[in-house]
Order: C-alpha cells, then sequence, then structure tokens
C-alpha cells in the first residue's frame, strides 16, 4: 500500500563556544567533576554568550541542516520549534527563525514539552506530512537552559548545557512497511500529576517572571527508565520489529545511568547507543538532534539504518519515535 513518509532529508547542530568544565562549576559550587561524572556522566556543557539567544542557537542549527539537505530555505513549509526556552514569552521562537531565514510562506510555531519536546515537534511534523498538510517541514530543539538555572543549585546546576540541533523532514512515497525510509511512527505521552517533580518556579501568569528549574532528580530517574523503556518497547512493537532489528538507539541525553539502564531494559547493546552527554550534558529538547547529528556526521548513523529516538521531560511527558534513517 502506497503512503506518505516523513523521510529525513538534513541534520545540522549549533553549539555556542563557551566550554564550561566540572571543574569551572566546582570552583563556585559545592560539588566535584569525580561526582559529576560517577553520577551522570557529564564532563562538559556549553554555555551561550551574554546576548546569544536560543533562537540564534535555533537558526544556526536549520543553516547546518539546510546546508547538508542541499534544499533552499524557501522550500520550507512549516517550522516546528521545540523550546522551553523561547527569546520572549511571545511571539514563538520559531517565527523569529522564519524572518531570519527568509521564509515568507507557511507556518512556523512552538512546542513545548520541555525535555521531550524534539519528540514532539517530530510527531506533529511527520503528521502535518501524511495528512498532505506540509511538504519540507524544518524541525528543531533549541533551548538556552542556563538562564533558567538557579546558579546556586548544585543539584540541578551541574546537569545542563545550552544547544541547537534541526532536521528537515520532506514528503516521500513508502510502501507502509517497516522496509520504508523516514519516520514510521511516533509515541507521545504525558502525565499532569507529576508537575512538581520537574518544574519552573515562575511563569508570566503565575509570577511575571522566568522563574528556575527545579527537580527532585532521584524520583525523576525511577520514573525516566520506566517511561522511557515502555515508550521504545510500543514503538518497536507497532512496527513488528525487536531489539536487535535497531541499528542506532539515539536517546535523550539527561545522564548516562538512565541511558545504560534504559538500553539495557529494552535488549540494546550498549555498542549501539549513541551518547553526547559527556560533553553537551542535558540539552533538554536539543539533546536528540544534537546526538544524531554528532553520529550521523562522523559516519555512524548510514542510509537505511533503523534507529529509535525518546526522550522524557517535565509534565511528565515523554515519547519515543522510530526511524529508518
Ligand atoms: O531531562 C529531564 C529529566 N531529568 C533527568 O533525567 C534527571 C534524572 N535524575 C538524575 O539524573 C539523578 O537523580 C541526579 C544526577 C540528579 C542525582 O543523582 P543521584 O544518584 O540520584 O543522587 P541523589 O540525588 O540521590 O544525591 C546523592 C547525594 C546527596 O547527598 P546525601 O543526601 O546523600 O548526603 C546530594 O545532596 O549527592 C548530593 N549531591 C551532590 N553532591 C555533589 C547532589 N548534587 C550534587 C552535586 N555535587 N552536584
Amino acid at each position: 500500500m502506497s503512503v506518505i513518509r516523513a523521510e529525513v532529508t538534513g541534520v545540522g547542530a549549533y553549539l555556542p563556544k563557551q566550554v564550561l568544565t566540572n571543574a569551572d562549576l566546582a570552583k563556585k559550587l559545592d560539588t566535584s567533576d569525580d561526582w559529576i561524572r560517577e553520577r551522570t556522566g557529564i564532563r562538559e556543557r556549553r554555555i551561550a554568550a551574554d546576548g546569544e539567544y536560543t533562537s540564534d542557537l535555533a537558526i544556526a542549527a536549520a543553516q547546518d541542516a539546510l546546508r547538508n539537505s542541499g534544499l533552499n530555505a524557501s522550500a520550507i513549509d512549516l517550522i516546528v520549534l521545540a523550546t522551553a526556552t523561547p527569546d520572549e514569552t511571545f511571539p514563538a521562537t520559531a517565527t523569529t527563525v522564519q524572518a531570519r531565514l527568509g521564509i515568507t510562506r507557511g507556518a512556523a510555531f512552538d512546542i513545548q514539552a520541555v525535555c521531550s519536546g524534539f519528540i514532539y515537534a517530530l510527531a506533529t511534523a511527520d503528521n502535518f506530512i501524511k495528512a498532505g498538510q506540509a511538504k519540507n517541514v524544518l524541525v528543531i530543539g533549541a533551548e538556552t537552559f542556563s538562564r533558567i538555572l538557579d546558579w546556586n543549585d548544585r543539584t540541578t546546576a551541574v546537569l545542563f548545557g545550552d544547544g541547537a540541533g534541526a532536521l528537515i523532514l520532506s514528503a516521500a512515497q513508502g510502501q507502509g512497511t517497516a522496509a520504508d525510509r523516514g519516520v514510521l511512527s511516533t509515541h507521545i505521552f504525558s502525565d499532569g500529576r507529576q508537575h512538581d517533580l520537574l518544574y519552573v518556579d515562575g511563569g508570566p501568569s503565575k509570577t511575571k517572571t522566568t522563574g528556575f528549574l527545579r527537580m527532585e532528580g532521584r524520583e525523576v530517574f525511577r520514573h525516566a527508565v520506566t517511561n522511557l523503556s515502555d515508550a521504545i518497547e510500543t514503538a518497536m512493537r507497532s512496527n513488528g520489529v525487536t531489539a536487535t532489528d535497531i541499528d542506532w538507539f539515539v536517546p535523550h541525553q539527561a545522564n548516562q545511568r538512565i541511558l545504560d539502564a534504559t538500553a539495557r531494559k529494552v535488549g540494546v547493546h550498549p555498542a549501539r547507543v549513541i551518547s553526547t552527554v559527556a560533553i553537551h550534558a542535558n540539552t533538554s529538547a536539543a539533546s536528540v538532534p544534537l546526538a544524531l547529528d554528532c553520529a550521523v556526521k562522523d559516519g555512524r548513523i548510514k542510509r537505511d539504518q533503523l534507529l529509535v529516538l525518546e526522550a522524557m521531560g517535565g509534565g511528565f511527558t515523554w515519547g519515543s519515535a522510530l526511524v529508518r534513517w
């Protein structure tokens, strides 16, 4: 049966220049390189410069993805930008990206699902393409979490970083089987009862301020492994594939221990896990496309290979996607 598929036709990324190491953090906080490495796998993270905004990161990643795809920006008819750290409360940062890329048609909007934002954005883009409402979609995850961290709180300040990643999805014909290239399925979930475990204690309506990230790390960890492995198993089952069919597991990069535990639970071999948490830390909605960009450009991810993507974040929100590259 002939179906419309959203094929990946470009990937791109951008990281701010400034590197903040664990040793740098240990000078300001009661923490150590050893503690951060052992508990999280993180060695360093990037921090946006003063005056460098989420839109700047997003545009650089988008330009890289456009170059990689060979498409002109004018071919893009939808921009879906996942971020929890927009430039302003409104308008959507996606519209700033649209203007600065010189795109004057179609639509651009933001998606807010925190660390799961990229999976939510991918699901949205895939559905627009499958419905025939868009042909070339720019999907971006971009964050400046450094702006919403309480730099005096060692339990959260050491975990996050800034960055952006982007994919271009283009409509193509498929056969409706797992052998098709492109997004094979997406699966998104939320459970609003878990608000208090991971949230920002400010916002335009509640406090008229931006607020700071607050997290019960141990509890989030526990939920993450269960929710993520369930989402991955749902994705594999929906497409009639098993863990041995997966070429690459590209998870949200929150903590190496979560990556390891989730891969073990679903039966993916450690050598098949793409991990960038050591050098990026947790970049929220940017982490999955940043990891994809890394593994495509270093030659690990190749055309026709089967990938499972996943993420989990505040809300809680979580999700997975099965993609044939
Ligand atoms: O992307 C959104 C999803 N977010 C996540 O997935 C994060 C999930 N959670 C985690 O990754 C981990 O729970 C953390 C990395 C946040 C914490 O690791 P943990 O092994 O769960 O440690 P813990 O919270 O149980 O803390 C152990 C100890 C505590 O001291 P006591 O109470 O045992 O004396 C903390 O106060 O480590 C202490 N601690 C630190 N020590 C040095 C907490 N943060 C630090 C720190 N440096 N930065």
